[in-house]
């Protein structure tokens, strides 16, 4: 992952943890409304992908025990990892995109409700993204993968060439030749691997988003609440397609790019048939960028406006992020694929605990604060999520206190110690085990291993009904909290 030059080492400063009487004068735990559904405490967990479904998209017992993990903490909301909406093999990416879905589903909203007294609202964070491969062996691209055209002809200097000589022939240039003859696109599948983007327009597939993509969209968000989720979160954010239609990097023509409002056509366009599927009585927010952090991509400006319209069109919650793009993405090893949160821009997603001057703890919060005010200044009070390197009491309280943002998320805390929410609001928050933020669980999301944190993932491995991960050497999920009551 790439980090800021500066390498100045940070630590986690929770301060001073609350007594039980400030946790319960405080405002992070007093309720809020998301739309008709009201959280207890404004404390959230953005959604996280562990990498426990099955090769087929289902739940699976270690999703079922992950997430009860989380329940047993009670945060005011849990958000379950970006899951897909299309019926199309993804890998072990957990899926809502058939009703054959639903029933794991649905086990998994029993088993949060048990798990935390019926005190945490689940929600569910649900995504579409575009085809990624991963960066193939130069041989296989130059004798498969690469199609011929007239461009590689000409460059071979005979036009009727077969396509096998034209092939060997490009296998063999050397790279100064390869950058002139091949096309930027090209030259990107060879050395990163073919990535598909929205404004791929010569696709049918592509330029037929905008009419697939609503219903996709609205059934999954009706699987949702036919399971008995409290809310779904529309992924707008990151690397994936939503966020890529927001993007200035969408030059599309067909009225679904352009100028801020084209992009935001089809994420209001799918917002709208979610609206009509699943009722105005049912939470629907969305998860998108304050900024893409990106040369060339959307900003404060474009991601204000978003939000202001998405706020008018009726979404009952706007949880913001920052960067995560395949734009900077490092170049993968041959055999495997870009992954967002490698460059600069997946720092500002995730900043870990080696930074610059700003520090990894609450970057995302200086925009934030600039969105929310902009929303209530045109009289639009939808509840803004921030998260970002937050894992102390007085922290979270100060960014609710200044009016940064109405709703806290923790993320990678949350990962460390899901009971952070129950120890700081008993009184116990000195109990708490702090985020590093190392980024070693990103390290092995990136590689697509089941997500475990290194300040738990070796310890108690012989306690009763330990479930161990495929490597055999890590647990699955936090131990239990001993509570010295
Ligand atoms: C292992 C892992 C998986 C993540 N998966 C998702 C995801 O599915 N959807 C999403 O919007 N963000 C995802 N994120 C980003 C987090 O939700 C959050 O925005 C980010 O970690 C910054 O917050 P934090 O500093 O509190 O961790 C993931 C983060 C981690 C560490
Ligand atoms: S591995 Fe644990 S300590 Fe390190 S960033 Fe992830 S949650 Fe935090």
């Amino acid at each position: 992952m790439w980090r800021p030059p500066e390498r100045i080492r940070y630590v986690p400063t929770p301060g001073r943890w609350p007594t039980v009487a400030e946790a319960a004068a405080s405002q992070l735990f007093s309720p809020v409304q998301i739309g008709p559904v009201r959280l207890r405490h404004r404390t959230w967990v953005p959604a996280m992908v562990p990498w426990r479904a099955s090769p087929e998209g289902f739940v699976t017992q270690d999703v079922l025990d992950w997430y009860e993990r989380f329940g047993r903490g009670r945060p005011g909301a849990l958000v379950v990892e970006a899951t897909g909406i299309r019926d199309v093999p993804s890998g072990p990416l957990l899926r809502i995109g058939h009703d054959r879905f639903l029933p794991g589903l649905r086990e998994l909203v029993r088993v949060v409700r048990e798990a935390s007294a019926g005190e945490t609202r689940l929600l569910i964070q649900i995504i579409d993204f575009l085809t990624i491969r991963r960066r193939p062996d130069p041989t296989r691209y130059f004798s498969e993968f690469l199609a011929i055209r007239a461009p590689h002809r000409r460059a071979y200097g005979r036009s009727d060439a077969s396509e096998g000589e034209v092939r060997a022939w490009l296998a063999s240039r050397s790279r100064d030749e390869l950058m002139r003859i091949l096309d930027p696109r090209e030259l990107e599948a060879l050395d990163y691997g073919y990535r598909q983007r929205v404004t791929d327009v010569e696709l049918e597939q592509i330029r037929t988003l905008p009419t697939q993509l609503p219903m996709l969209f609205a059934h999954a968000a009706r699987r949702a609440r036919e399971c008995g989720f409290d809310g779904v979160e529309l992924h707008y954010a990151h690397a994936y397609t939503m966020a890529s239609f927001l993007s200035r990097h969408n030059v599309r023509a067909d009225g679904f790019g352009g100028d801020a409002s084209h992009r935001a056509r089809l994420p209001l366009e799918v917002f709208a048939h979610v609206r009509s599927m699943v009722g105005s009585d049912y939470p629907v927010g969305c998860r998108l960028l304050a900024e893409e952090c990106i040369d060339g991509g959307s900003t404060m400006e474009d991601s204000t406006y978003f939000a202001c319209e998405f706020a008018r069109a009726g979404m009952d919650f706007l949880s913001l992020s920052r960067g995560g793009k395949f734009e900077d993405a490092r170049q993968p090893k041959v055999g495997e694929a870009a992954y967002p949160y490698t460059g600069k821009s997946g720092y500002e997603c995730m900043p870990s605990y080696y930074s610059d001057e700003r520090g990894p703890f609450g970057r995302n919060l200086e925009v934030t604060a600039r969105i929310r005010a902009a929303l209530l200044d045109q009289q639009l009070n939808t509840p803004i999520v921030a998260a970002g390197g937050i894992h102390g009491f007085h922290q979270a309280e100060a960014i609710l206190a200044g009016g940064t943002a109405d709703i806290v998320g923790f993320a990678r805390q949350a990962l460390a110690d899901p009971d952070w929410f129950t120890k700081v609001a008993r009184g116990r928050g000195d109990e708490v085990r702090l985020c590093l933020y190392t980024n070693y669980c990103e390290a092995h999301d990136q590689r697509h291993r089941q997500v475990t944190c290194e300040l738990w993932d070796r310890e108690r491995l012989d306690d009763s009904g330990v479930r161990l991960a495929a490597d055999g050497k890590r647990r699955l999920t936090a131990p239990s909290w001993e509570r010295a009551e």
